[in-house]
């Protein structure tokens, strides 16, 4: 562990600032998933446990534009968040809207012992994105210890994550210790074989995590609409599949320098295609190579898939991110349901170690995913980390 972890941490009587990740659909004011909530509840609870004078909660929720207090807007509220965050928690979670500065620090210091206070809307505040020195000090002086438990936000240099640091001891909670122990099994200490499925929409998004991940794994599966561009750039006809025209020259190089890196690249050899992509269209299942002009590529076909399971039979660890076919129309979610169950299974019998991340990914992959090792529900963070970038609120944590 290269980060300083809450888990020995004296707690006894401290005011705990706590960075957790509340950042969860909501719709007419109910939360939609409550995944991000249940995470974090084991470090709340450990933090408890070890009778605080109160933790005091931050969290962003969307991007609202900075605004004085009279002008908040209700609907980016984390007010209905902290009601579900109470039944998950069994214990009372108040919710205030006083601004952060002396009210709040007098309101925090009449709280019951042992309280949790959940504060609102971080990024309500001019500070908080600019990271501002005099809104970090101002969060500092909300308790006497800080704890990071958002992994998903720490490619943020924001007050919150960063600055706060800097007049506060900090340490990382348990749940960002587990997303980086996950995240470690893949690239820094993994099982090999390691394969990378990586599939998605556009190129464009992923040529980092592309160029980074054929230098450190075994394997990269590459699927959807990336394949697309790639194989294009092979020279395939794709018809009318999905392709970014203007990363010709990436795709090219990307696939040179697979060539010279010692990861092997997998692209798809058959797909279903179809004429439209609406639920009531009669799909084809073709080779690569036998592509019409007026067929698009919506998902991967079913020797695709058999490649893949052997060669999953083969790894000891699979990295995840990105839907193989256009998941949300049926049929076209199939290629990634029935690669799941082949990973799930794979997972149960203790023969893989699976890591899956991205919203829309464990979307494609829902009805299986509880089974695999760990499945990470941060985007922007997730990537950067996998991309070898720097994490900023993972630097103001190390050792
Ligand atoms: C996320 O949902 O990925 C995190 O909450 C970060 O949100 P952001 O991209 O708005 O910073």
């Amino acid at each position: 562990m290269h980060y300083r972890s809450i888990k020995n941490v004296d707690l006894f009587e401290k005011k705990v600032v706590i960075r957790l990740d509340l950042n969860v659909p909501i719709k007419n004011v109910q939360v939609q998933d409550t995944t991000r909530i249940e995470r974090i509840i084991p470090t709340l609870q450990a933090i408890l446990s070890k009778k605080p004078r109160y933790i005091i909660i931050l969290s962003h929720l969307g991007r609202p534009a900075p605004q004085p207090k009279a002008m908040w807007n209700q609907s980016d509220s984390l007010a209905p968040i902290a009601s579900v965050l109470q039944k998950f928690l069994s214990h009372p979670v108040i919710f205030t809207s006083t601004e952060i500065g002396p009210n709040l620090y007098q309101e925090l210091n009449t709280t019951p012992a042992n309280s949790i206070v959940m504060a609102e809307n971080i990024r309500f505040y001019e500070g908080e994105e600019k990271n501002s020195q005099d809104f970090s000090k101002a969060l500092a002086q909300l308790g006497d210890i800080f704890v990071n438990d958002a992994f998903s936000c720490c490619h943020r240099a924001h007050a919150s994550v960063v600055g706060i640091t800097q007049y506060l001891p900090s340490y990382a909670g348990l749940s960002l210790d587990k997303e980086l122990h996950a995240l470690e099994q893949v690239l820094i200490s993994p099982e090999r074989p390691v394969i990378g499925i990586i599939a998605g929409s556009k190129v464009s998004t992923k040529i980092d995590l592309l160029m980074n991940l054929m230098e450190k794994l075994d394997y990269l599966f590459v699927g959807g609409g990336i394949a697309n561009t790639l194989l294009f750039a092979q020279g395939y006809n794709i018809g009318t599949s999905l392709i970014e025209k203007d990363c010709l020259d990436v795709a090219r190089l990307i696939l040179e320098k697979f060539k010279k890196s010692n990861c092997t690249l997998v692209l798809p050899i058959d797909a279903v295609v179809a004429k439209e992509l609406t639920s009531n269209v009669l799909p084809q299942i073709v080779d690569i190579n036998a592509i019409e002009n007026l067929q698009a590529i919506y998902d991967i076909g079913p020797k695709t898939l058999e490649k893949s399971r052997l060669l999953l039979n083969s790894c000891k660890t699979v990295l995840w991110n990105g839907p193989l076919g256009v998941y949300e129309v049926e049929p076209f979610g199939s290629g990634s349901t029935s690669l799941s169950e082949i990973i799930a299974t794979q997972t149960k019998e203790n023969k893989l170690i699976s890591i899956i991340g991205g919203g829309d990914t464990i979307a494609s992959a829902s009805k299986y995913v509880n089974d695999f090792t760990y499945a990470s529900t941060a985007g922007g963070a997730f990537l950067e980390w996998l991309e070898g970038k720097f994490l900023p609120g993972l630097k103001a944590l190390e050792k």
